[in-house]
């Protein structure tokens, strides 16, 4: 099984994942809470990011995740919702405040 690896700011905590995970599966490899999940359908904004590489690796947004973003004006490209993100190849993020 391929793994990619998913490096998370500020901490700079590195974590692999199998290819194709979803973020989410993060809280299964460390104790440390690296970023904010809440409702885990794309419903509440806890979980946004920065993705500072590898933008492609997260795989595209859909409409919904899109329209969210743009609610929290965090719409212009580099940010996603980590519980709507799945793992495709290396990738930097940073929890959004
Ligand atoms: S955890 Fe609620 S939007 Fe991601």
């Amino acid at each position: 099984m391929a793994f990619n690896k998913l490096t998370v700011l500020p901490q700079g905590v590195e974590i692999l994942l199998p290819n194709g995970s979803p973020l989410t599966d993060i809280e299964y490899e460390t104790p440390q809470r690296l970023i904010s999940f809440g409702c885990r359908s794309g419903a509440c904004g806890a979980c946004v990011v920065e993705v500072v590489e590898g933008l492609d690796s997260l795989g595209e947004k859909d409409l919904d995740e899109l329209d969210f973003l743009e609610d929290l004006g965090r719409g212009d490209g580099n940010y996603r919702l980590a519980c709507q993100c799945r793992l495709w190849g290396e990738a930097t993020v940073r929890a959004a405040d």
